[in-house]
């Protein structure tokens, strides 16, 4: 294995067609991270992660690794282990072949082939299954035997792509435990791209939030949660009410259209007068408040209900709660004021 105590990217940016899907991409990942490339479909994830393994060059910037640089180098002299989206399994190979192509690739010996080939079968619990075809597998043990063969070469980098995206609820969870507790027992620095903020708050030491193929922030997943740096981050997390208003007196805001004023926290430079955008999480919003307002919708949700109501000056409103509601009834409604955060409402 290639040890590196750092992997930096610089300034990375590649355009398609003359157009920017990836713009300037500097971040710095320490040995042994795991690390969430996270954003909406097209944001540029997987140009990112392309670039990184040497599959797309780049069009501006560089990536090192400690004081090696890296881009100029093939995927192959990289030492990264990489899993796709849709496992690309050789499918006339047994998992066993699978696993222990990449290592007689790399000039392993043979009998040290078959140590680690079988190390990392038993690893992603496929001991059974050894001497199948990927067409003999259900979808999750295909998925494993793609991270069998991606850490038996011992990577000094995992890059995996959307690894989960094509399995049902219940596996997605199981092989997330399942990647997090590899990443640990092999000591692995993993980059992981998804969609699913769920799954990198759950996964990661730290994410990186894209949209429109730029940075939107860097920070750890409680940062992300509790502090989006931006309305979009916010919107992405899940801050599902975005309230439009104006800022008034510092940290208030005169909702609109009707004026109410509420309290809020700023992030970033909010001005008086400015337009903003207040953003709440429908848990946050207190259903012992001093606004009325009436449930539109109920939807149940296991143990929560999740409720559309619109307050009488006519702000719609997502709440959740426990307590079992009916189209029609008042709630009174209330804006903790460190949970409503307020926005610039013009920024990009
Ligand atoms: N080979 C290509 N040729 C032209 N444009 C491309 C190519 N690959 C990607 N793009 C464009 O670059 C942008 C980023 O694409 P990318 O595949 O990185 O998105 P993504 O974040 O991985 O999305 P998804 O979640 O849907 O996989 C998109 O606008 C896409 O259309
Ligand atoms: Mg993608």
């Amino acid at each position: 294995m290639t040890r590196f105590e750092r992997l930096r990217l610089d300034g990375v940016t590649r355009q398609f067609a003359g157009v920017d899907a990836l713009s300037e991409l500097s971040l710095e990942i320490q040995r042994g991270e795991f690390i969430a490339l996270l954003g909406p479909s097209g944001c540029g994830k997987s140009t990112a992660l392309n670039c990184l393994a040497g599959l797309l060059p780049l069009t501006a910037g560089s990536i090192w690794r400690d004081d090696v640089r890296l881009d100029t180098l093939p995927p192959e002299r990289r030492g990264f282990g990489m899993v796709f989206q849709n496992y690309a399994l050789f499918p006339h190979m047994s998992v066993q072949k699978n696993v222990s192509f990449g290592l007689q690739m790399h000039g392993v010996t043979r009998a040290e082939t078959r140590r680690r080939t079988t190390d990392a079968i038993r690893l992603v619990h496929l001991e059974e299954h050894a001497t199948k075809l990927p067409g003999q597998l259900s979808g999750g043990q295909q998925q494993r035997v793609a991270i069998a063969r991606a850490v038996v070469i011992e990577p000094s980098l995992v890059l995996m792509d959307e690894p989960l995206s094509n399995l049902d609820a219940k596996l997605r969870l199981e092989m997330r435990t399942e990647i997090r507790r590899l990443h640990q027992s092999l000591g692995l620095t993993t980059v992981y791209v998804t969609h699913d903020q769920e799954e990198a708050l759950s996964l990661s030491d730290r994410l990186v939030v894209l949209r429109d193929g730029r940075v939107q922030q860097i920070g750890t997943p409680e940062e992300v949660h509790t502090r989006p740096a931006n309305r979009h981050v916010a919107d992405f997390m899940g801050y599902r009410n975005l309230l439009p208003g104006r800022a008034s007196s510092g940290a208030s805001l005169l909702l609109e259209p009707s004026g109410v004023r509420v309290k809020g926290t700023p992030v970033g430079s909010v001005n008086d007068g400015d337009p903003v955008v207040a953003a709440i999480r429908p848990e946050d919003i207190r259903l012992d408040g001093d606004r009325e307002a009436t449930v539109d919708v109920v939807e149940y949700q296991g143990r929560e209900f999740t409720v559309e109501a619109r307050t009488d000056d006519g702000l719609m409103l997502h709440l959740r709660t426990g307590t079992r509601l009916s189209v029609g009834d008042k709630v009174r409604v209330g804006f903790p004021p460190d949970r409503l955060l307020l926005f610039p409402a013009e920024a990009s």
